[in-house]
């Protein structure tokens, strides 16, 4: 994809209704880099990377340093999709104010185009709207907010009924007015992520969300079949990697242990 233009926020609002959105959760130069050349639109440096990279139980453990960390090395590897960094747990939740230098931080130094906060309350829209008025683009992320997991009771489906899924659309609605350029659903039901596609005008990206919204998130070690066992039903797995890298390994392990490598041709 080298050589293309580099997609801009205004690229994906204009998308919304259109071609579908398509974004992965990558964390370093080398996945970007992959994803970057197979001509996906946007590259989410997710606080994922807690449950990923670290392996930690939530994404309440990712600091702003290490979501930093990974920002700037997925930015190396991100020459035409969009680069969103995520705001960890804390950074934004006390004060709009923190919001902002945080944010801020995150653009100086890593060299992303967006920022993702989770949750469409009062209090979460005002630090959106004065995230966006220092020219920072934001994302916003309802339905499943893994920063509340503790709070939601696990990973399970959100604005089930009609009270729940009225507050939903509202929380979109509030943080497209707060100057959201895209809006990421996660674990809701088909029909109401189709409801809120249809009540804002900026896109909305889908994880576990049906195929209404206007675009599509997956972690992409999810989607490469490298995460384990890892296999919720709104996950597609389009390669087994992790089976094919550990069989590579116990093949190096072999030919290692039994004197085959290296051979001539791997030698000097
Ligand atoms: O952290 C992440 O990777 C995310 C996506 C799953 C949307 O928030």
């Amino acid at each position: 994809m080298t050589g293309e233009k580099a997609i801009t926020v205004r690229d994906l609002v204009a998308r919304k209704g259109g071609e579908k959105i398509v974004m992965v959760s990558a964390y370093d130069a080398m996945f970007a880099r992959i994803a970057d050349d197979a001509g996906v639109d946007a590259i989410l440096v997710g606080d994922s990377l807690a449950n990923i990279v670290a392996g930690q139980d939530s994404t309440l453990r990712v600091t702003l340093d290490q979501i930093i960390y990974h920002g700037a090395a997925a930015r190396r590897g991100c020459a035409r999709a969009l680069l969103v960094v995520d705001m960890p747990f804390m950074t934004y939740q006390v004060s709009s104010e923190d919001a902002m230098r945080n944010a801020g931080r995150i653009m100086q130094e890593t060299g992303a185009q967006a920022v993702k906060l989770e949750g469409g309350s009062p209090a979460r829209a005002d630090a959106v709207a004065k995230v966006v008025e220092m020219g920072v683009p934001v994302m916003g992320h309802l339905g499943f907010t893994p920063q509340s997991v503790h709070a939601l009771g696990g990973a399970r489906v959100q604005g089930k009924g009609d009270a729940a899924g009225q507050a939903l659309i509202d929380d979109a609605k509030r943080l497209e007015d707060a100057g959201a350029f895209s809006v990421v659903l996660e674990l809701v039901p088909a029909s109401l992520a189709a409801r809120v596609t249809e009540a804002i005008r900026v896109p909305t990206i889908g994880i576990g969300a049906g195929a209404s919204c206007d675009g599509q998130v997956l972690v992409m070690p999810d989607l490469l079949g490298m995460n384990g066992d890892f296999a919720p039903r709104f996950l597609k797995r389009y390669a087994e990697l992790g089976t094919a890298a550990g069989d590579a390994v116990r093949q190096f392990v072999a030919e290692t242990r039994d004197g085959s490598f290296p051979d001539a041709k791997h030698s000097y």
